[in-house]
C-alpha cells in the first residue's frame, strides 16, 4: 500500500520524531510505499487567507484552491491510507495541523460534493505528556478522539484508529524514560501491522 504520513513537530530531537522513524520502519519493512508531509520542514503555511475563508464559508467549490493545498490533495490521491504523527498541544494537535485540516480539506474535495478518494485506514499516533488514565479520568483522551476521528475522518476512510502514547514529559524523568522504550516498539508495530 501507499501510505502518506502527515508529520507535524518542530523539533528533530523530539520524541515525536524517534516515533516517526519507528513507524515509518515498521511500514517499509511491511513493504509500503511512503510519502511524508512534514509540516514545520515545509513550513506549511496554516493560516487562512480572506479569499480561502470566502471559499469556504460560501461553498465555492468552482473556484481554484491554493497550490500548497493542491499538492497535499494530490498526495492523499497518490495515497490509499494515511498516517499522522504528532504531540498533543492543549489537548489537540499542534496548530500547524490543525491549520493543514482547515486549509486541505476544502469544499468541492473533503466536503459540499465530496470528491476525496475514500481512504483504507487513517491512523492518528498522538504523543502525550499525561498519562493514559488521566486522559480519561479528565475526558480528553474522548474529546480528542470526538474531534480527529469523528469530525475530521469522519467517513473519509473506511477504518479509523487513534493511539496515544502516554507519559513523555520532562516533568516526570522516569517515567518517560521507562515509557519511550515499549512506546517506540509500539510505533514500530504500528507501521509493520498496518
Ligand atoms: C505547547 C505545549 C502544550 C502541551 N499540551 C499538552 C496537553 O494538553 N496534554 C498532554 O498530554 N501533553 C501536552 N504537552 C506535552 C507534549 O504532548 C509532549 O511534547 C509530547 O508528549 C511529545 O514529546 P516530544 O515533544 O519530545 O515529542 C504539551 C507540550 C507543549 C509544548
Amino acid at each position: 500500500m501507499r501510505i502518506l504520513v502527515v508529520y507535524c513537530h518542530p523539533s528533530r530531537t523530539s520524541f515525536t520524531y524517534e516515533v516517526l522513524r519507528s513507524f515509518t520502519r515498521g511500514l517499509s519493512d511491511a513493504g509500503h510505499e511512503i510519502e511524508i508531509s512534514d509540516l514545520y520542514g515545509m513550513d506549511f503555511r496554516t493560516d487562512l487567507t480572506e479569499e480561502e475563508y470566502l471559499r469556504e464559508t460560501h461553498y465555492r467549490s468552482d473556484l481554484p484552491v491554493p497550490a500548497d493545498v493542491k499538492a497535499e490533495q494530490d498526495k492523499i490521491e497518490r495515497a490509499d491510507s494515511i498516517a499522522f504523527v504528532y504531540p498533543v498541544f492543549w489537548t489537540e494537535a499542534p496548530a500547524k495541523l490543525v491549520g493543514w485540516f482547515d486549509r486541505v480539506w476544502t469544499a468541492g474535495y473533503a466536503y459540499a460534493d465530496c470528491t476525496m478518494k475514500p481512504l483504507d485506514k487513517a491512523l492518528f499516533i498522538a504523543c502525550t505528556g499525561k498519562t493514559l488514565q488521566s486522559l480519561e479520568e479528565t475526558g480528553n483522551k474522548l474529546a480528542m478522539e470526538t474531534v480527529m476521528l469523528g469530525d475530521r475522518i469522519n467517513q473519509r476512510a473506511k477504518s479509523k484508529q487513534m493511539v496515544f502514547l502516554d507519559g513523555i514529559s520532562h516533568y516526570d524523568e522516569a517515567l518517560l524514560q521507562r515509557m519511550k522504550p515499549q512506546h517506540l516498539e509500539a510505533a514500530y508495530r504500528l507501521g509493520l501491522e498496518f
